[in-house]
């Protein structure tokens, strides 16, 4: 009799604590909202016995504001029921770190969390695009997710977009627990801002149950955009029926000419340009899409679906001709195509480099990998990193007719791809110069030792007014292919000097 008190007491506590867990909120995660600078929104699970949430927020972890949530539930594929909680925070203050916990004191609340909004334009800022972060053979459990995530988190952004594919079974709840525990490293410091992959979706080509329920994101939460400093942000589905298609690319239109900002990036999960040997674009796009980036100077595009790392050359579509595209002669006059399918899932072979280029790719590798884009005013630093941290790749992007202040001759000293390949890749020195003058570029080892040289009189290649563009293939002036490290790159021009670091694999 004592010992079935005993376990009856064992199992009370027990229950107890199932229910406390569970009624705590979990998969908390915060997403920007049309004008980030002022709204946010909190979004987090708890168990279905818990009836209301507040948000309680403010510039320290006393808080100070608070807002109550709504509630609604949604079904799995499980037949189960699921609690979701939508707070959305106004009047906040741009540029601003707040604190914020979610809960009530019934149920419990989070820990302390924090998120951070918008600036003003004319401030710096990094984001993170990683794509296909879903459950595949080695990421079974998301682990390849998880490491991702904790190496992002190691870099100071503002916010993440996940570019599709997040999960491998659209309405699988399970799955979707794991990428938030695995993620969490991300969720508990940054907003997120996904858009659907062809695994996230229902069978009409929207997001799922389970993802439209967890993320309330701007517009009509399947196709949306928003401002972030001086810059844009389109995340597009490329998995809309005819009707809503037509609506979309409308849509599209619209929202790029209405926008004045100076930097202007679409993401979605559509594969415009091919990389990878078992995978097949999305010609269809380019003439749907595409051509409205070129109308509107879309600065860069960011594709996933290749589990791999692609960058394209310049592209300019063709409007006549879906199969057909121009490679231009820099990013101003063409897009960059950046493909970014390496968060999680295996990766897929990638096609020989003569097919690449017929595919209009300049750069692949079959890797897991991020892409961080840091935004100024006037330049772009984009830089792919590995999964254990390593840069891939890096492109720098200048707005030309943006000449800064301070420069005297010389300005927006960049080559890419960098590191680059010495017997096998060119890597483009560019820069601007105020006015012609007579240029000269020298690379130096690392002990001082001349390696190549390279003169322009004023008016010719390299000698230009505005953009100039020179290519080094990694060769020294014997003819010999450098050894890989470091090397120092001087721009020379009407007495300024300027240094540029150029690293070679
Ligand atoms: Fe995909």
């Amino acid at each position: 009799m004592i010992k079935d008190k005993r376990m009856i007491l064992i199992g009370l506590i027990f229950l107890s604590l199932v229910v406390e867990v569970e009624s705590k909120p979990r998969n908390i995660h915060v997403t920007l909202a049309k004008d980030p600078r002022n709204t946010v929104v909190v979004t987090w699970q708890t168990d279905s016995s818990v009836k209301t949430g507040i948000v309680e927020y403010g510039l320290t972890s006393s808080y100070g504001s608070s807002v109550r949530s709504t509630t609604h539930t949604y079904q799995d594929d499980k037949n189960k029921i699921h609690t979701i909680h939508d707070a959305r925070l106004t009047g906040l203050i741009s540029g601003q770190r707040y604190h914020y916990r979610c809960g009530n004191s019934s149920d419990g609340w989070s820990g302390d969390r924090t998120f951070i909004t918008t600036p003003e334009e004319g401030a710096t800022f990094t984001f993170c695009v990683v794509g296909d972060t879903r459950a595949g053979s080695g990421n079974r459990q998301y682990e390849r997710w998880g490491k991702i995530a904790e190496k992002i988190s190691n870099h100071d952004i503002a916010f993440f977009i996940v570019n599709g594919d997040l999960v491998n079974k659209a309405n699988t709840q399970e799955e979707w627990d794991l990428w938030f525990e695995k993620g969490e490293p991300l969720f508990s410091k940054f907003p997120i801002m996904p858009i659907v992959g062809e695994h996230d979706k229902s069978s009409e080509g929207r997001g799922s149950i389970c993802y439209q329920s967890q993320f309330l994101l701007p517009d009509n939460g399947e196709w949306y955009s928003f401002d972030y400093g001086d810059a844009h942000f389109i995340g597009l589905n490329p998995f809309m029926e005819q009707d809503y298609a037509t609506k979309e690319r409308e849509w599209l239109d619209k929202d790029l000419n209405g926008t004045k900002k100076r930097w202007k990036f679409v993401y979605t999960h559509g594969l415009f340009f091919n990389i990878c040997k078992n995978k097949v674009p999305n010609t269809y796009l380019r003439i749907h899409w595409g051509t409205l980036f070129d109308k509107h100077k879309v600065d860069i595009v960011f594709n996933s679906h290749a589990h791999a790392y692609g960058r394209s050359y310049p592209i300019e579509c063709d409007e006549n001709d879906r199969k057909n595209f121009f490679i231009k002669e820099s990013y101003d006059e063409g897009r960059c195509y950046i493909i970014t399918g390496g968060g999680g899932a295996e990766t897929y072979p990638i096609l020989p480099p003569d097919e690449l280029r017929e595919n209009g790719i300049e750069k692949a590798l079959e890797i897991h990998h991020f892409v961080l884009v840091t935004v100024s005013s006037n330049s772009l630093h984009m830089e792919a990193k590995d999964i254990n941290g390593n840069t891939i790749d890096s492109l720098d992007m200048f707005k030309g007719s943006l000449i800064p202040d301070s420069a005297k001759v010389i300005y927006g000293v960049s080559n890419y791809p960098n590191p680059f390949i010495a017997n096998r890749e060119v890597t483009k020195i560019c820069y601007g110069l105020k006015e012609a003058s007579d240029v000269v570029i020298k690379i130096y080892d690392l002990i001082g030792k001349l390696v190549w040289a390279y003169e322009a009189k004023a008016g010719e290649e390299g000698g230009r007014k505005g953009l100039n563009r020179v290519s080094w293939n990694g060769k020294n002036e014997e003819g010999n292919w450098v050894s890989a490290g470091g090397y120092i790159c001087k721009i020379e021009a009407r007495e300024e000097k300027v240094i540029r670091k150029i690293l070679v694999k």
